[in-house]
């Protein structure tokens, strides 16, 4: 099974508002990763507005989702999120359990102390036929949990996994948590989406130890590859690892 590459291209934003102007164009790039073989684009809308910006939201939303170009949307369930993804309808909106000011995800939800919020925006969602994501760390009873609540599919934080690669771990002891829960997710119909820190070096094995990943969402290496390799390269790259 060919697993979907949803480029994220906040850091894009980000090189443009370091110059208050519009290089590089975000949209642009969104539809140049398009033309190159990417399958999908993600963003991950802060409040701060310190790399995507509401603007960014609505010119994207213009011409995504397309039928073949999965539209992602990430960010914190708050009111203003919430509206802001209604108004976009992306593909799919993944929800991370993240605090405005942090930095970077770096855990997935505790589904049971937030059942109550996750489960109104599940439904919310699913009455605008916009696909759930809950972002998620391999632990069962969160996991059973999640589809309660309402998800479609999870993506499996994978920073721990990155770092236990790049750190020469055992290369079994860095997926047996992901591998232990796959046969729940089977049973409990969710579909299986992964990101953070993936690159070049272990998205190989991490695609091997889950043959039905359906989608990885990858930015801050991809986008540091493309200053080597150059954007078509480096999608190529990439999409070869993914077959
Ligand atoms: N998915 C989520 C939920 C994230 O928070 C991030 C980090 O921005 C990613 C995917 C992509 O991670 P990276 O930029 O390390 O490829």
């Amino acid at each position: 099974m060919t697993t979907k590459l949803s480029v994220k291209i906040n850091k894009i934003a980000l090189l443009r508002n370091a110059r208050g102007a519009q290089v590089p164009d975000v949209a642009k790039f969104a539809l140049d990763c398009q033309r190159f073989g990417a399958d999908g684009i993600t963003i991950h809308p802060r409040p701060d507005e310190r790399h995507i910006t509401q603007k960014d939201v609505s010119d994207l939303a213009a011409f995504l989702p397309q039928a073949n170009y999965e539209f992602n949307i990430e960010g914190y369930p708050s009111d203003d999120f919430v509206q802001m993804v209604l108004k976009a309808k992306p593909n799919q909106v993944t929800l991370v359990p993240d605090a405005p000011e942090q930095l970077t995800s770096d855990h997935g939800w505790d589904v049971l102390s937030n059942y109550t919020l996750l489960n109104e925006v599940c439904m919310e969602f699913q009455k605008n036929n916009i696909r759930i994501s809950l972002f998620m760390d391999p632990v069962s009873m969160q996991l059973e949990l999640a589809k309660k609540a309402g998800a479609d599919r999870i993506e499996f934080y994978t920073g721990p996994y990155a770092h236990g690669y790049e750190t020469g771990l055992d290369k079994a002891s860095i997926v047996a948590g992901f591998k232990a829960v796959l046969p729940l997710l089977e049973d409990l119909g969710l579909g299986i989406n992964a990101g953070h820190d993936l690159n070049l070096d272990n998205l190989l094995f991490l695609k091997q130890s889950i043959p039905d990943l359906l989608e990885v969402s990858i930015g801050q290496a991809f986008v540091r590859d493309c200053l080597y390799y150059g954007l078509e390269n480096t999608i190529n790259m990439y999409k070869r690892l993914l077959v």
